[in-house]
């Protein structure tokens, strides 16, 4: 493709955009529950590097992280400085930054540290006049209710008009219709829905944030969006990884619970939504509200679950998953899903949307597929060409990030012979790697007031609701035949047959196939 038109702006990364015209987010106080975990060392501190490097953070910005056991912030910092690659860091950004921390010890349960983290509110605005706080749940799913709840009786969560107060909850929101709508409600006694911002990572790649400008910016897809020229609609979130240290959490959640109505769903969202007025927060999510309503319920009849046995991954033998760490060795879990869907809305009825997600298959891909109506065969009959190859638009969200057209060429020689080809565009062709984690544009537009990438109250039931009917049901019928797929492999056969049954196929996980040809397409 041609080189970059220089009137584009170069910097894919949000924050990086409006830091360079000028727009660094407003001074405030980031409060992170659960300083000490995981999360925080490996994403939202390297989140907030990386927008205090591209200048997108206050000068007046600081940091207090809230864990139960007692360190010191030195202790604090130098936990998190481990992990940093001395090659790569930006000295004068990680001091600019670390000066900023504060580590506060405190039980999420006690009363005491939040009227410790209220003193320590209070003075910020005395002394710098800020008085509004981002409050981080970077903690397991049964302190969000409890830690909002403590905020609220400390009166942390009271807003006046110069000080904002939000909080932004990390997953799971609930683990079913029921959890999630009790957990809403828990909260909305403390909290307006304006000072929610419930995470879903998914919406901080910039791949995702994408499918909105490929579709309402660009003249050319938007008239063929809909049931008239889409045949069908793949997506797929496969991983190579098992589930790792995290056997306990995976046995309650499955693959199901972890990955539909959060993730997938968001992805099925950002294809399937009406075009909203704006891009207001509101806008937007009243249309993925609108478009998770019109969700046909998922009946186990349209739903597949597969568990992997042992197998290969990238030549070396790994574990089944119910050799794994903490996992039952007669577990009925699933780890894998696959599901076909059907959304009553004029544009899209009688498009299935087929879905699939597992852990331990053969390659690392986070893909879409649209798959489009054939063209007819006729005019072909009396030449070599035995089928038409699909046109298929495939955005590849994570790896290798970019998309794809695939159409049919006029193979060079006297007879009329037709082959798959494929136009290609890849970010790092464009933009360069894309260095982001994925939390910078949430944690910047939370920062901003911008709730359009965060989701609302409703779409989290509604999508729950969806998929409430598997849930209910496979417990009950436990399967028979786990594990049924081998780790490295494509997933269960069952998840063929669903496609089968209508005559298609899902388009192949392999890791030699990231460009779309003849001979490796549906
Ligand atoms: C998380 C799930 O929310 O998303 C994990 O709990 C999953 O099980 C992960 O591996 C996938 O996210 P990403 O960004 O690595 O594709």
């Amino acid at each position: 493709m041609d080189a970059p038109d220089s009137t584009i702006a170069k910097p894919t990364d949000k924050a990086l955009a409006m830091a360079t015209s000028g727009r660094a987010a407003p001074p405030a106080t980031i409060v992170i529950f659960g300083a000490a975990g995981d999360l925080t060392k490996r994403l939202l501190m390297p989140a907030l590097y990386n927008l205090a490097k591209s200048g997108a953070l206050s000068d007046k910005l600081a940091i207090v992280g809230v864990d139960h056991n007692d360190r010191s912030t030195e202790d604090w910092i130098r936990t998190l400085s481990e992990l940093r690659d001395p090659k790569t860091l930006d000295a004068a950004t990680w001091s600019w930054l670390t000066g900023r921390m504060q580590f506060l010890q405190g039980d999420f349960l006690d009363p005491d540290a939040y009227k410790r983290l209220g003193q320590l509110l209070a003075k910020r605005q005395q002394e710098h006049g800020v008085g509004s706080a981002l409050f981080y749940m970077a903690v397991a799913d049964r302190f969000f209710g409890p830690i909002i709840e403590h905020l609220g009786k400390a009166g942390l969560a009271n807003q006046s008009e110069s000080a904002w107060r939000r909080v932004i909850i990390e997953k799971p929101f609930g683990h079913d219709l029921a959890s999630a709508k009790a957990l809403n409600a828990q909260i909305l006694k403390v909290l307006s829905e304006d000072q929610i911002y419930r995470i879903d990572h998914f919406l901080g790649k910039e791949t995702v944030q994408n499918i909105q400008v490929l579709r309402f910016a660009n003249g050319i897809f938007e008239p063929l969006w809909n049931r008239d020229h889409i045949d069908h609609v793949q997506i797929t979130a496969a991983e190579t990884v098992g589930v790792e240290t995290r056997g306990r959490f995976y046995e309650q959640t499955g693959a199901l619970r972890d990955m539909v109505p959060s993730h997938l769903f968001q992805l099925l969202a950002m294809i399937g939504m009406e075009p909203p007025s704006s891009f207001t927060a509101n806008a937007v999510r009243n249309k993925e509200t609108e478009l998770f309503q019109a969700i046909r319920p998922v009946t186990p009849s349209d739903a597949v679950r597969g568990q992997y046995g042992p197998g290969t991954i990238d030549g070396k033998p790994v574990p089944g998953y119910r050799q794994e760490p903490n996992v039952a060795p007669d577990s009925s879990t699933e780890t894998y899903v696959g599901l076909k869907l059907g959304i009553d809305t004029w544009r899209w009825a009688g498009v299935p949307f087929y879905m699939r997600t597992g852990k331990r298959l053969a390659t690392r891909t986070t893909e879409i597929a649209v798959c489009f109506r054939q063209a007819p065969y006729g005019l072909f009959r009396d030449t070599p060409v035995e089928r038409l190859p699909p046109n298929i638009l495939l955005l590849r969200i994570q790896p290798d990030e970019g998309l794809s057209i695939s159409f049919s060429a006029k193979r060079p020689g006297p007879e009329i012979k037709i082959d798959g080809v494929a136009m290609d565009f890849a970010y790092k062709d464009y933009f360069g790697p894309l260095a982001a984690v994925g939390y910078e544009t949430l944690l910047y537009d939370c920062l901003l007031g911008d709730a359009t990438l965060f989701r609302r109250a409703d779409a989290v039931e509604v999508s729950w609701c969806a998929v409430q009917g598997l849930l209910d049901d496979w417990p009950r019928n436990a399967p028979q035949d786990f594990p049924n797929y081998a780790a490295g492999g494509s997933g269960p056969q069952a998840a063929d047959a669903l496609l089968a049954r209508d005559n298609r196929a899902w388009l192949p996980i392999k890791p030699e196939r990231r460009h779309l040809t003849a001979s490796n397409v549906c």
